[in-house]
């Protein structure tokens, strides 16, 4: 019992005095180690699969949640996940952990409705995900989340369609981008800047 403690306090110790010499490298492009990664990964996965698991989820599948979702999604996340038809952005590339591209088939990013709500609701600590909760009702977040189960493979049209004119408008910041779209003719998906929704 005596060396198991003494192993403790030598390890903590050195603990402290690793994190106060400052070696540890917080640079954002000082990538973790895969390990680091995937133990972060299975975390952030659990954590949010438990933190989900009571949560009740409604009717996501009509026109309406759809495009509301997309009016929301295209003020206010495009700048870090991109949306079909859109250009990159700084944001997304130098964002570490980068943020997923929704619109990119990508198995990695699944998750059921409800986990999506509640990691849009509560955000991701020390990433650059927001808590959209805060400022958003749950309404507003589960709309966002209906459209989430429909971006997979979506077209710049279908997404040009669906965000319309007079989206919500965070108008400082919201990013607008001028894409060319499957048929050719240019659109802008943010011509209309006013309030409704917020
Ligand atoms: C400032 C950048 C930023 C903005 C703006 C942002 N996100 Fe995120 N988002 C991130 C990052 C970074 C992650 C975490 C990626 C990771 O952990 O690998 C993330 C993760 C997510 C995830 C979980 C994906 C996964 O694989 O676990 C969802 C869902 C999500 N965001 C939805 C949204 C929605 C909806 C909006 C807009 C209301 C939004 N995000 C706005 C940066 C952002």
């Amino acid at each position: 019992m005596k060396k198991v403690l003494g192993l403790v306090s030598v390890s903590l110790v050195g603990g402290i005095a690793f994190v106060l010499s400052g070696s540890y490298n917080v640079s954002a492009s000082n990538k973790h180690w895969d390990i680091t990664t995937k133990i972060l990964d299975l975390a952030r996965d659990r954590s949010v699969h438990t933190a989900s698991e009571d949560i009740e989820v409604p009717d996501l599948d009509t026109i309406e949640m759809i495009s509301n979702g997309a009016k929301n999604y295209d003020a206010m996340c495009v700048q870090c996940h991109l949306a079909p038809g859109a250009p990159g952005t700084e944001l997304n590339q130098a964002l570490y952990p980068r943020p997923p591209i929704f619109h990119q088939n990508d198995d990695k990013h699944k998750h059921s409705p409800a986990e999506t709500f509640w990691v849009i609701k509560n955000g991701f600590k020390m990433t650059g995900m927001p808590a959209w909760g805060e400022f958003h009702t749950d309404q507003q977040l589960w709309e966002m989340t209906a459209f989430l189960q429909k971006i997979n493979n979506m077209t710049a049209n279908r997404y040009f369609e669906l965000v319309g004119e007079g989206g919500h408008s965070h108008s400082d910041n919201a990013v607008h981008f001028e894409a060319s779209s499957d048929d050719g003719h240019k659109e802008s998906s943010h011509k209309d800047m006013d309030n409704n929704g917020h």
